[in-house]
């Protein structure tokens, strides 16, 4: 059975590691994230957007992953990604996901606090998880000023109130990552992390995470980030593989020949995150 994304980085936080959280889109990025998961004997976490949610459509991302649990011997949990509105958690909360994620991050403070609050209310009675953002990660794309950038980091202080009026389970923070493929190598600005951390003691998500280079992502790990999203690395895995098997095999017109090694290249790659993050072993 599916398991909350709060009992995993609760464990997390004791063992001072992070969980991944990976996104998924299809059957063959779910197969991947289990495969990778049970090979490294590490607790994961499968996570959908609403884009993924509309591609696929909720019951078959919710039957996928919950029969993946079923027959796995590690934990999962199913998470929403980026959810944006009250009445998108409450679907994806009632059609079985164990977390959501309320990205309140366009609102003002108040109007964050507030929504997420409507959100943790409905999820606490059914003993789902809630993450919440503060601050703008923002995508790679985005062309900004240093001083935008500078705007959209999260504040320590408004931090501490935020998890102080909301009681949160974790909290997503912008500290200099990005959605998205990185143009130049990103500049994750460690001394904020350390004063969120020393100001919440909740787990801290790290989004945004695909070209954070891995001594990166770990220092982050050791300031308390205890929940690390990819996704734009996995599309890389998959999407590589399949245009190479295509390139090489032009006549080849079976689909599982060029899902599958698609398929197989994502596993290596969560394997090798799931060994960054520190969960290795940790199921
Ligand atoms: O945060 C963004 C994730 O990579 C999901 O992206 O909304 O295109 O599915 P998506
Ligand atoms: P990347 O696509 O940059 O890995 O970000 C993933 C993410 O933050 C999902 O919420
Ligand atoms: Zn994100
Ligand atoms: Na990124």
């Amino acid at each position: 059975a599916l398991v909350t994304v709060t009992e995993l980085l609760q464990k997390a936080e004791v063992g001072n590691y992070a969980v991944g959280a990976f996104n998924c889109n299809n059957m063959e990025i779910v197969q991947a994230i289990i495969a990778a998961a049970e090979a490294e004997k590490s607790p994961v976490i499968i996570q959908a957007s609403q884009g993924a949610i509309k591609y696929a459509g909720l019951e078959w991302i919710v039957g996928m992953v919950k029969l993946a649990a079923d027959k796995a011997c590690v934990p999962v949990a199913l998470h929403l990604d980026h959810g944006t509105s009250f009445e998108q958690c409450m679907q994806c909360i009632r059609a079985g996901f164990t977390s959501v994620m309320l990205d309140g991050s366009k609102l003002s403070l108040e109007e964050n606090i507030e929504l997420t609050n409507r959100v943790l209310a409905a999820a606490r009675a059914v003993g789902v998880s809630v993450e919440a953002e503060l601050g703008k990660i923002g995508g790679t794309e985005d062309d900004i000023t240093v001083d935008e950038r500078e705007a959209m980091l999260t504040d320590p202080r408004e931090a501490k109130v935020f998890v102080e009026r909301t009681g949160v389970d974790s909290l997503a923070v912008a500290i200099g990552t990005a959605h998205g493929q990185y143009k130049g190598e990103p500049k994750l600005d460690f001394q904020r992390l350390k004063e969120i951390r020393d100001l919440v003691k909740i787990p801290i998500v790290l989004h945004g995470s695909s070209g954070v280079p891995d001594e990166s992502v770990q220092k982050a790990i050791s300031l308390g980030v205890r929940k690390v999203n990819i996704d734009t690395n996995i599309r890389e895995a998959f999407t590589y593989a399949m245009r190479r098997a295509l390139d090489e095999k032009p006549k080849e017109i079976d689909p599982r020949k060029i899902l599958g090694p698609a398929r197989e290249a994502t596993i290596e790659l969560i394997r090798q995150k799931i060994k960054v993050f520190g969960s290795k072993g940790k199921a």
